[in-house]
């Protein structure tokens, strides 16, 4: 485990996305229903971003071809994508979020 601080509340209001450029992988970092969510930026349907993606009952819809995934787990709810989407897990401390980024 290696959890990295990536931003902090103020960076990410309820309801807001923030996309965090890594060394080696773009994550997505949503607060929804007063939860923060880690996911892989890109989309598996055609690795377009995911920002933007409407937000709703715990899910993301891709901008481009509505594909829906789920924050907390990645599973795809609706197609075209069928392959997960890889998600992190956050905790926030001290108003800190950071999270497991494996190495
Ligand atoms: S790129 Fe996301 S559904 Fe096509």
């Amino acid at each position: 485990m290696a959890f990295m601080t990536l931003a902090s509340l103020g960076e990410l209001p309820e309801g807001g996305q923030l996309r965090v450029d890594l060394e080696d992988r773009t994550l997505l970092l949503v607060h929804l229903d007063g939860t923060i969510y880690a996911i892989d930026y890109h989309c598996t349907h055609d690795e377009l971003g995911l920002e933007g993606g409407d937000l709703h009952n715990g899910c993301i819809t891709c901008p481009y071809h509505g594909a829906e995934f789920r924050l907390s787990d990645g599973e795809v709810l609706a197609p075209p994508a069928w392959e997960p989407l890889q998600t992190y897990t956050v905790t926030v401390s001290e108003q800190l979020i950071q999270v497991d980024i494996p190495q």
